[in-house]
């Protein structure tokens, strides 16, 4: 049974919590959807675990596009979401309807995510819901945002929580299914969580949110350099060094193949 937006809010007031990974290619796709994973997420971060940027800002929408489609030929569980990148929808509603427009009938992811919660990016979410797009916002650091924020953790002071606050609220007013939290203290991720009806999904947001997300390359131990609030599980690093090596190896010793 493939997971439905219904679902993600039945788990939250259930307190279930809600598990997502991101997800670039096929092979890995079906790993995690095999795994049990709730929501994979095509994020921008493509942009750099997948495609080498030093930010999320070079990818395109294309890219995105066609690596959704890899990730959908995998999942049969997972709800698929897909970032909108920089620059495809914060010109215009009209552009933003376009590029979501292009994502759902193109490759079968069955919502988009765009990040933001400044009035203009609200009233883009609205117009994108009441035509039929499914829509998760994306509040805290928002790191398409990197060259005006940096990396740094959000709502430290009073104001600019509140501010967060409200940008969440009015997500959900908007229609937003779910919201990523990225960044922000924990006391001010709970606050959020509480005062709306929808899921939040945490990343360095604490652990009182309704599911988590991780990078999946940040997970697996794979990145050339991950956030301070990530968590490896296996340095598949070394595991995939170590193969190559004993391969190497029985290669040059004509130990494999073995006739
Ligand atoms: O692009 C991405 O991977 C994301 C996650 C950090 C939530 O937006």
């Amino acid at each position: 049974m493939a997971v439905t937006l219904q679902q993600l809010t039945q788990w939250k007031q259930s307190g279930r919590s809600i598990i997502s990974l991101t997800a670039w290619e096929y092979s890995l796709a079906r790993i995690l959807d095999r795994a049990g994973v709730d929501i994979i997420l095509v994020g921008d971060s493509l942009a750099m675990v997948g495609l080498g940027h030093s930010s999320t800002l070079p990818v395109t929408l294309d890219e995105m596009i066609h690596h959704t489609k890899a990730v959908c030929r995998g999942v049969q569980h997972a709800l698929v979401v897909c970032d909108l990148p920089f620059m495809s929808y914060q010109v215009s509603v009209s552009q933003a309807i376009a590029a979501a427009g292009r994502v759902l009938k193109e490759t079968g992811a069955s919502a988009v995510k765009l990040e933001g919660g400044h009035p203009k990016i609200v009233n883009i979410v609205q117009e994108l819901t009441i035509i039929g797009i499914p829509v998760m916002g994306h509040v805290g650091l928002t790191p398409q945002s990197v060259r005006i924020l940096g990396y740094k953790q959000q709502g430290q002071t009073k104001e600019s929580a509140q501010i967060i606050i409200d940008q969440a609220i009015a997500l959900a007013q908007a229609g937003a299914f779910g919201i990523i939290l990225e960044h922000i203290p924990s006391d001010l991720a709970a606050t959020i969580t509480d005062k709306i009806a929808i899921p939040t999904i945490g990343i360095g947001a604490g652990n009182k949110c309704d599911g988590q997300v991780l990078v999946t390359a940040d997970l697996l131990g794979m990145s050339s350099r991950q956030p301070p609030f990530a968590k490896s599980y296996v340095n598949l690093k070394q595991v995939i060094t170590d193969a190559v090596q004993d391969f190497t190896q029985e290669v040059q010793h004509q130990k494999f193949p073995q006739s």
